[in-house]
């Protein structure tokens, strides 16, 4: 069985200050980006879960996340003992790059499973069953456009955004998602606000890039920029070249995007944005249907 793991950007991100536990409270509408690993399952008769992977970089062991959830899914339904599984991974979605590749992969191996097994989970069993896995896991589970809030793990869904594409400016820097969010515990202000649940994002997919686009904040935006001058740089050597447009990062950085209601406004600018940078730029679909 194959399967196609989309990315996501994060759209919009405010975090509140972190609670007893370290984690931050969030209110994200996240969506799906037409950018993809591919994932190809075999059963085999050895018990036990085997990754291979086309890039020599990422770790194949237990670390990973397609291991740990098949490992966890053969376990809670009683089939480690019997059942094996080899998964092969083509990585096309850059790491480190606020991306969720490693999310969606995680996500996509419990959604075939569940059907390579016959298991019958419901997709809410599934996604509360991911969330321990990591925050965006449950995201990957509904998708394409969700509002996603606690840690990221509750994900009401949300109609996709009326601008149909986003140029996504991919950087070779690696953000480390803990890092981030200590250094925006360092910026944070005392009487910063916390009330993420008062945000009403229900007008929000009707509107056209121009008047979505100065809607849009990411609070990782500051301490990701204070950890990186080089990423802070692209950003607003990419505002410049865009004539001022507003450019946002994707989750705890380093993926920047900004978007456009049209293919051919999105390619043109991309064509700007690749001349003068010298970084990966990539037209994407928002909430892609087909698979690539
Ligand atoms: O869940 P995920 O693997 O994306 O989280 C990586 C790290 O980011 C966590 O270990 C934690 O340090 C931080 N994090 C957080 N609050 C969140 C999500 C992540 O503090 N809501």
């Amino acid at each position: 069985m194959r399967v196609t793991a989309p990315a996501k950007i994060n759209l919009h991100l405010r975090v509140g200050p972190p609670t007893a536990d370290g984690f931050h409270p969030l209110s994200s509408w996240m969506v799906t980006v037409g950018l993809f690993d591919n994932l190809e399952f075999t059963l085999t008769d050895t018990p036990g879960v085997r990754l291979t992977c086309d890039d020599p970089a990422l770790p194949t062991d237990a670390s990973n996340l397609v291991v740990k959830t098949a490992t966890g899914l053969l376990d809670a339904a009683n089939l480690s003992a019997t059942t094996g599984v080899h998964i092969h991974l083509t990585k096309r979605i850059p790491s480190g790059a606020g991306l969720g590749g490693g999310s969606s992969d995680g996500a996509f191996t419990l959604l075939a499973l569940n059907k390579l097994l016959d298991l019958q989970w419901s997709p809410d069993r599934l996604a509360s069953f991911a969330s321990r896995y990591g925050s965006d896991l449950a995201f990957f589970c509904h998708g394409p456009s969700s509002v996603c809030t606690g840690r990221g793990e509750i994900v009401p869904p949300l109609a996709p955004p009326k601008p149909k594409y986003a140029v996504l400016l991919l950087p070779p820097i690696h953000m480390p998602t803990p890092a981030v969010y200590k250094r925006f515990d360092q910026l944070l202000s005392p009487n910063q606000d916390s009330a993420l649940r008062t945000q009403d994002y229900s007008a929000w997919p009707t509107l056209a890039a121009q008047n979505l686009l100065p809607k849009l904040i990411n609070a990782l935006e500051p301490p990701a920029f204070s950890l990186s001058a080089p990423l802070k740089e692209i950003h607003s050597h990419a505002t410049k070249i865009l004539d001022g447009r507003i450019v946002r990062m994707s989750g705890s950085g380093s993926t920047l995007f900004t978007l456009y209601d049209t293919r051919d406004e999105a390619e043109t600018n991309a064509a700007r944005l690749r001349l003068t940078l010298g970084v990966n730029v990539q037209t994407v679909e928002l909430a892609p249907t087909g698979a690539k």
